[in-house]
């Protein structure tokens, strides 16, 4: 089958797509012919070699649908023929609270969803939300569960709470939006780019403002009313955490689920303490955090935000245009099987 295999780190524009043997289905697993599957930031870290428990070689790739074809022993060949989405948080483990030991995100070191073919656990694969192409769906997993927990399961997100999501060109700050948008927030968004701010508010933003500009806290504290939003969630870490540890109300939340400008150079412990915050961090989810997502999408028809769709074959064009910034939502990658 054809596949995107790394076999050491590399430039992620330079990855191609090869051949490699089709997999067989262990005890417990199924295997899901790939129609389409969608990138994440972790693809490009992990092609830099940045990322820890590294193995080569490795098929990439943590999102993906398709059809199930074979199963292995112990699985019911009553699913052969089903359409599937794919949770990519492996062996989350018993507690809901946080993952266990053996808990690992698909296409590292497992192999993954870049390829015509993947096995999977059955307990792993989910019917497909009926109104979502293949594409919109592979679009959800990774982004949409990682936005569902921090926002729902750590930060509590109510009805009419104001959130502000700060980068929302990124998979995981889109699907806040949309996620938070259905469950009543009133929400703001930050971005580096003008055309994701146009973007946020035609998704249904109430306020957009540019990071780059230097009074985007105090634009958003007014926006607030003054105080500061209830919920602030970011991905980027670094200033963009401090900032945010800011800008929220005293006794507010800031959720944080990820560090793409690194660690926060100078956090006053003080802001914490004294504004009363819950500082609290999200990865990925549960099993029940999965399957609460795919009722939300489903009950409100969520249609994820899809930016470009590359063929397996143009992988190395898909991780690029992800480098450069310059996407809203996800980047999503077809299979001969999808068209
Ligand atoms: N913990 C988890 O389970 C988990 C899951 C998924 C991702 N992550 C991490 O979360 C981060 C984002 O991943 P992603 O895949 O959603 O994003 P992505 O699609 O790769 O996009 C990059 C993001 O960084 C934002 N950004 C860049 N500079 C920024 C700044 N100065 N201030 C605020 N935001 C800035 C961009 O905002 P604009 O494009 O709007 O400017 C965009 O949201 C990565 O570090 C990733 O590793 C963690």
């Amino acid at each position: 089958m054809k596949a995107a295999i790394l076999y050491h780190p590399t430039l992620p524009e330079k990855l191609t797509a090869g051949e490699t043997e089709m997999p067989r289905p262990q005890a417990g697993q199924v295997r899901v012919r790939i129609e389409a599957a969608a990138l994440n930031h972790r693809d490009v870290f992990i092609c830099r070699g940045q990322y820890s428990g590294l193995r080569f070689p490795v098929i990439l790739g943590a999102d993906g649908v398709g059809i199930i074809d074979i199963v292995g022993e112990g699985v019911s060949s009553k699913h052969i023929g089903q359409k599937v989405i794919i949770n990519p948080a492996l062996e989350w483990g018993d507690d809901a609270r946080l993952p266990g030991p053996h808990f690992r995100i698909l296409g590292m070191p497992d192999d993954g969803t870049f390829a015509e073919a993947v096995c999977v656990p059955e307990k792993s694969v989910y019917p497909v939300p009926g109104h979502l192409t293949s594409e919109e769906a592979a679009a959800l997993p990774l982004a949409g569960l990682t936005a569902y927990r921090a926002l729902f399961t750590r930060a509590r997100l109510k009805a009419r709470e104001r959130l502000v999501i700060t980068g929302v060109g990124g998979g995981v700050a889109a699907a806040a939006l949309q996620l938070s948008i259905v469950a009543g927030a009133t929400v703001a968004v930050t971005s580096g780019h003008d055309f994701k701010l146009e973007r946020a508010r035609q998704l249904g933003a109430a306020e957009a403002v540019s990071y780059r500009s230097d009074d985007w806290v105090h634009k958003l504290r007014e926006w607030s009313g003054g105080s500061g939003p209830d919920v602030v969630l970011d991905g980027a870490g670094g200033g963009s955490l401090e900032a945010a540890i800011d800008l929220v109300r005293p006794g507010g939340r800031v959720v944080l689920y990820g560090a793409t400008l690194g660690n926060v150079p100078a956090l006053t412990a003080r802001r914490i303490f004294w504004k009363q915050l819950d500082v609290l961090g999200s990865t990925m989810g549960s099993p029940e955090d999965f399957e609460q997502l795919l009722g939300l999408v489903g009950a409100h028809q969520i249609r994820p935000e899809v930016d470009a769709s590359f063929a397996l074959e143009d992988i190395g064009s898909a991780l690029h245009r992800l480098d450069t910034g310059l996407q809203f939502g996800k980047i999503v990658i077809h299979t001969k099987d999808s068209r």
